[in-house]
C-alpha cells in the first residue's frame, strides 16, 4: 500500500474510444481506424510542440488531430465532428473506476489525476463520470504549459502532495507514460487494458495489470 495513488486520466480512467463508438453510425465504416488515428495524432501533437515550445492546451490539440483524422478518411462525413468532440466532455470511465477509487479512499490513502488533459476537459469528465469525491486532486499540465513526458510535469505530484515520489503508486495505461513515471522516480503501474507489447524494458513498471481492479487485493486493501 502506498500513500498516494496517481492516475493517468485518458486511456486508464476515461475511455477515449467511447466518443466515437457512441457516433460510430454517424462516422461510418472507418469509425475505429478514425479512432486509432484521432488518438494517435492527439499524442504526437503533444511530444512534438513540447520539444518545440510551442504549447497549445490539450483540447486544441484534440481538435487538431480530429481534423487530421477526418481529412486521412474521407469516408466520415465532417458533419460528424462536433458530436465527436461534445462527447470528448464526457467520456465514459471504464466500469471499475469508481468503485476501485472508492477502495482507496476508504483505505485512507491520497488519489489523484495527472494528466495533459486542460483542466476544464478534466473536471467535466470527473464530474459526468461522477468521480468528484473519490479524487483528491486534479493536476493538469495547463499550469507549465508542457505535456509529458517531462519531469516537470510528474514534479507537480509531489509538488501539490508534497511526498516523495517513491510514496506515489502511478497507474497508467500508456506504456510511454508508465516509463516516465518510472524515470521519475514513482512506484509505477500499467495498465495493459489492450494487451500491448512491453516496450521500453529499461523502465519497466512494477505491476502489470489487464484493468484498475488489481489495485485492490481480495482483503479489500490497496495493494
Ligand atoms: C493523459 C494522456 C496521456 O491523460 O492520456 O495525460
Amino acid at each position: 500500500m502506498h500513500a498516494a495513488y496517481v492516475f493517468d486520466a485518458y486511456g486508464t480512467l476515461f475511455d477515449v474510444h467511447a466518443a466515437v463508438r457512441k457516433h460510430a453510425d454517424a462516422v461510418g465504416p472507418d469509425n475505429a481506424a478514425l479512432s486509432d488515428v484521432w488518438r494517435t495524432k492527439q499524442l504526437e501533437f503533444t511530444w512534438t510542440r513540447t520539444m518545440m515550445g510551442r504549447y497549445i492546451d490539450f483540447w486544441d490539440i484534440t481538435k487538431q488531430a480530429l481534423d487530421y483524422a477526418f481529412a486521412k478518411f474521407p469516408s466520415a462525413p465532417p458533419s460528424a465532428k462536433v458530436a465527436l468532440l461534445d462527447a470528448y466532455w464526457e467520456l465514459d470511465c471504464f466500469p471499475e473506476v469508481p468503485a476501485v477509487l472508492k477502495a482507496l479512499k476508504d483505505a485512507g490513502v491520497k488519489t489523484g489525476i495527472l494528466s495533459n488533459g486542460s483542466s476544464g476537459m478534466l473536471n467535466a469528465a470527473v464530474k459526468s463520470a461522477g468521480i468528484e469525491d473519490v479524487i483528491d486532486h486534479v493536476i493538469s499540465v495547463d499550469r507549465i504549459e508542457k505535456f509529458k513526458a517531462l519531469p516537470e510535469v510528474y514534479q507537480m505530484v509531489i509538488d501539490d502532495l508534497r511526498i516523495y515520489p517513491d510514496a506515489v503508486s502511478f497507474q497508467s495505461s500508456n506504456r510511454w507514460d508508465v516509463a516516465a513515471a518510472c524515470a521519475f522516480g514513482f512506484r509505477p503501474v500499467w495498465c495493459n487494458r489492450g494487451n500491448q507489447p512491453d516496450e521500453y524494458k529499461d523502465l519497466s513498471p512494477e505491476l502489470v495489470l489487464a484493468d484498475l481492479n488489481g489495485l485492490i487485493g481480495s482483503d479489500g486493501k490497496p495493494v
